[in-house]
């Protein structure tokens, strides 16, 4: 990850890690660094991209990470190590998929989602813009979530669930809705 800058507050600011950059230096030449926005929060990544607008964002995928050829993967996504992004997946922009997860064949996700540790989504399913699936979800074949929509941790969907809802437990019900996209983990 040497060659990928981290912002990060003065606090973190660390001499023996030169990929550091100050991310309260307004600095012109952050603006030209390939980075990408590692926060979990859906509404809160969405947030920080907003606020750095005209940053090049680059994708990183972890080398223990198996992405299709065919997948499609737009700018500022992370694929964390152990997880598996199958064949003609189309991630969004400023997608995470977390560590041990699978995407399953043809599933089509919007900006912003957030895929916990663990979560597995099977084949043709279709995520809206900002979702958070919760550690350890699951998502059935060919469901929709409707964007901003939260499922819990352990959930398991097997139907399709509204948009800027919650949805906990096994199988997944409609709890409430959800004001706006998750902001805190
Ligand atoms: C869904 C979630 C966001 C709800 O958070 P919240 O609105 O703060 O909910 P609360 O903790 O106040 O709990 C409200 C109720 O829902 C229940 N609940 C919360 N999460 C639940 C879950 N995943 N499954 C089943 N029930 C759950 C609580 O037990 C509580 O029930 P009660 O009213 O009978 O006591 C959160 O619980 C969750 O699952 N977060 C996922 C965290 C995660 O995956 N982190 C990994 C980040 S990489």
């Amino acid at each position: 990850m040497s060659s990928a800058y981290r912002a990060v507050t003065g606090h973190y600011l660390d001499d023996a890690r030169p990929w550091q950059v100050d991310v309260e230096a307004s600095s012109p030449d952050l603006y030209v660094l390939p980075v990408t926005a590692a926060v979990g929060a859906p509404g809160l990544r969405r947030e920080l991209v907003h606020a750095w607008a005209g940053t090049q964002y680059t994708t990183i995928i972890a080398p223990s990470a198996y992405v299709a050829s065919s997948a499609s993967l737009a700018g500022g996504c992370i694929v964390a190590p152990h997880s598996v992004v199958s064949s003609f997946v189309r991630l969004g922009r400023h997608v995470v998929v977390n560590p041990a997860s699978t995407i399953g064949h043809g599933t089509d996700i919007g900006d912003y989602v957030t895929i916990s540790p663990g979560v597995h989504v099977a084949g043709r399913c279709v995520l809206g813009h900002g979702v958070f699936l919760g550690i350890g979800a699951v998502v059935s074949s060919g469901v929709s979530v409707g964007s901003g929509t939260i499922l819990g941790a352990g959930a398991v969907l097997l139907t399709d669930a509204e948009p800027d809802s919650v949805y906990l437990g096994i199988p997944a019900r409609r709890v409430r809705a959800s004001e706006d996209w998750l902001r805190v983990i």
